[in-house]
Order: C-alpha cells, then structure tokens, then sequence
C-alpha cells in the first residue's frame, strides 16, 4: 500500500471512530442486517491492518454502545458471536503484528464467553508495543463519566482525596481510558452529524471527520482521506495563529540547543 501524500511527521497518534452503517449497507442491498455487520467485520480487519502499517500508535472502535443492548435479541446475539470469533480468529495475528488489544465499557454485561475472549486476548496481548487497539464494548461515554465520579467519590469517602485534590488529570486517570492519550482524530462514517454517546470527555479537542461512506465500505482509499483531511487541519487548543507560531519557534529553538 502507497501511503503517499500522508506526512509521517504528522500523523494523529490516536484515531478513533464511530463505525456506522452497517444495516443500511445490508437494507439498500436486500441483505439482512447481520450481514451488514458481518461485512463491518472486514472493514475493522482492514482499518486495523492499516493502522498498524501507517503508524498510528492508537486505534479505538465504537463496537457496541449501551444502547444497543436494546436492539433485537438476534441483532444483538450476532454481533456477539461476530465479536467473539473475531477476537479469537485474530489473537495470532495481534501477536505478529505487535498489538496490544484493550476493551472500554461495562464488561460485566457482556455474554460469559465473548468476555473470557476478550481477557484471554487482553492478557496475550499485554506486552506487545506497535499499536494499541481499544474496543469499545457495552461502551458509553455518560456510563464512563458515572463510573469515573462513582470511583472518585469511594476514594472521598475513605478520606483519600480532598475535593481539592481533584483536577483534569485525575478525572482522566479515573475514567476507562486511563492511561490512553485522547483521540486526535474522531472519524464517524454514515453521514450522521452525531457523537452517539461515545467518548465525551476525551473528544473535547478531537479533529471531527464525517464521511458519508457507510462502515461496510469504508477501506483503505477512505481512510486515507480522512488522514490526509486531517493533516489539513490546524489544531489550535484555543490558541491563536501567533500564539502557535510562537510555540513552533520555542520548540525550534529547543530543539536546537538540544542537538
Ligand atoms: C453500526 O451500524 C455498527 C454497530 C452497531 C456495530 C459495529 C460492529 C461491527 C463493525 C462488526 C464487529 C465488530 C468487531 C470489532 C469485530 P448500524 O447497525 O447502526 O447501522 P445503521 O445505522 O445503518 O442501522
């Protein structure tokens, strides 16, 4: 794969992305929408592949948000079973390639044997460094902030943090990405102009990319595109042009007394 035209200098470190679309594939095409999430599958197969292969140090997939434990109990069965032969077809593959699998959510709701998978491939995986892939599983981003505040009002209540004490950093180690560097680019296919309850403290300065390419067909040339569009992007956190043209220098210029 030619990845020309992305500046290796200037790749998000972490991609994130809200898989959508997989039924609509299925419907316009007569098919029935398992089989929609059936071909989503390839596509995740896909995205990681390449992921690893550009260099992108994170990979977060929105699998299986809390709201779609109210789908049909069959939709849902499916997606299940999609998910657990994916974690056991590719645990070979994470171990040659160098990735390291970790899971955000509620684990407890999922079925006994998708999360024995799911730890069997989390624990294989825990040493490997290229890339890490977090799956967002019975996931949502309120559920994550509750279960953020609920830790952190245990550890005040055993009078092991002041409110005081509490601060941005301490909120993020407390949430279920602790640890993982927040996304820099937050990639939604289908067209909808939503974030659907998935990371919300983490996207707060994410680049937002909206195709309307739906899951089942968003491969390489897509993806591509929305890194190129992202290296388009000017980032500014708030800043101004002159503010971020000063820091650019300061960090020229340290980097220079440092060689
Ligand atoms: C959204 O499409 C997609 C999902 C709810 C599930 C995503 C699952 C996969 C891509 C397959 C398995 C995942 C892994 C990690 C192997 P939708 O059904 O909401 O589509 P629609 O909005 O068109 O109905």
């Amino acid at each position: 794969m030619d990845f020309d035209g992305l500046d290796k200098a200037r790749l998000p470190q972490h991609v994130a992305i809200i898989m959508d679309g997989n039924g609509r594939w299925a419907t316009a095409r007569g098919k029935s929408r398992i089989e929609g999430h059936r071909r989503g599958k390839t596509s995740v197969r896909v995205i990681v592949e390449m992921s690893r292969k550009i260099g992108i140090r994170y990979l977060s997939l929105y699998a299986f948000s809390t709201e779609n434990w109210f789908r049909p109990d069959a939709e849902v069965g499916a997606l299940m079973a999609l998910l657990e032969h994916y974690l056991t077809a590719e645990q070979a593959k994470m171990m040659r390639y160098g990735i390291r699998l970790l899971a955000v959510g509620d684990r407890d709701r999922l079925p006994p044997q998708v999360r024995q998978a799911l730890e069997a491939v989390i624990d294989l995986t825990r040493d490997n460094q290229r890339m890490t892939v977090v799956l967002a599983l019975s996931y949502s981003g309120r559920d994550d902030v509750l279960r953020m505040v609920k830790k952190l009002a245990q550890e005040a209540r055993a009078c092991r943090l002041e409110p005081q004490d509490i601060d941005q950093e301490l909120i993020a180690d407390h949430l279920d990405t602790a640890g993982i560097p927040d996304p820099d680019l937050l990639i939604r296919t289908s067209g909808e102009l939503r974030v659907s309850n998935f990371f919300l403290w983490q996207i707060a300065y994410s680049e937002l990319y909206v195709t309307p390419t739906l899951w089942p067909e968003f491969r390489e040339k897509e993806y591509l595109q929305a890194l190129r569009e992202y290296q388009r992007r000017r980032r500014r956190f708030g800043r101004t042009d002159e503010q971020l043209a000063e820091l650019a220098d300061a960090a020229v210029k340290a980097g220079g007394r440092q060689s």
